[in-house]
């Protein structure tokens, strides 16, 4: 992802999702608020959701705030127009590595936090790895919310076996969440954190539905977050898009083209919700 600012305008069902599942893991994820607290925070992006939803709950006591995020472009944008914090420290960081961990962040956090980002990393179990190990050995907690299923996925897929598209989408399954076609999505997160040593976990599947304003409320969402499209020549994109709706309603059944669309488009999916504690 490379848009930073055109994602920071579209992204309100990734706002709307984050702002719930902070206050439904309120009970566990226990905010301190006695001495020094530290977070890292996964995959920041733009910085909004770090700054909007999870900020105001750490308060004074917050000692020491990483914004991490695979893309230099993303994080410059974090840094220059959101998240405006004297202390706040900026780390390009793959959540999936499989390098060690920098010693400065290894074993130093009381929150690990990451949202819509989780189901981009090459290997799952790698990232919870690197999550747990940068977690504090003595309580530390992580809160991760990635998507699972979406319509979305399913229309990368099929554009991907389209002549006009393949050439660009190579590498789909990359950007397609492992859990999009899982019988039992949380199987797997469950036995690497058990295999990882988290002490507590909890792993949760959220069925959700968003309204978005309109068709091109959607579109301009799709548009912030895909990859493809940079790969293509500008003249291109229009077209691209048009065949992703097109994809996208037939996978949600809707028998109808997207431009005849008028009003909300409901978009059914389902989250992933990871909580865990090291101890
Ligand atoms: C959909 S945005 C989510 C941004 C923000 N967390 C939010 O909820 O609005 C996904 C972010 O994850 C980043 N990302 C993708 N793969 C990553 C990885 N392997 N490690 C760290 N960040 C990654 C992208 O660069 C992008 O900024």
């Amino acid at each position: 992802m490379n848009h930073p600012e055109l994602y920071h305008r579209a992204n309100c069902a990734q706002r709307r999702d984050v702002e719930l599942i902070i206050k439904k893991y309120l009970s566990k994820i226990q905010w301190h608020h006695n001495g020094a607290v530290s977070l890292i925070d996964m995959g920041t992006g733009s910085g909004d959701v770090l700054m909007d939803f999870v900020y105001p709950h750490m308060g004074k006591s917050l000692q020491r705030l990483v914004c991490s995020d695979i893309s230099p472009k993303m994080l410059s944008y974090a840094r220059k127009h959101v998240v405006n914090l004297n202390m706040a420290e900026f780390r390009i960081l793959d959540m999936g590595t499989e390098q060690p961990l920098p010693n400065d962040l290894a074993g130093q956090f009381d929150y690990v936090t990451s949202f819509f980002a989780f189901m981009y990393v090459k290997s799952q179990r790698q990232a919870l790895k690197n999550i747990h190990d940068l977690l504090k050995p003595a309580g530390g907690k992580c809160l991760i919310l990635s998507l699972g299923k979406h319509p979305l996925f399913s229309a990368y897929i099929a554009l991907s076996k389209m002549q006009k598209w393949s050439k660009y989408m190579t590498d789909v399954y990359s950007f397609v969440a492992p859990q999009h076609y899982c019988l039992d999505p949380r199987d797997d997160i469950i036995n690497f954190m058990i295999e990882i040593g988290f002490s507590d976990y909890h792993v949760e599947i959220e069925h959700k539905v968003f309204d978005f304003e309109s068709v091109e409320t959607f579109k301009n969402v799709i548009v912030s977050i895909n990859p493809f499209l940079d790969r293509m020549p500008a003249v291109m994109h229009e077209d691209f898009m048009q065949d992703f709706l097109t994809a996208a309603f037939t996978d949600m059944n809707l028998k109808m083209k997207p431009m005849d669309h008028t009003g909300p488009l409901s978009i059914s999916y389902f989250n992933l919700v990871i909580f865990g504690s090291r101890s």
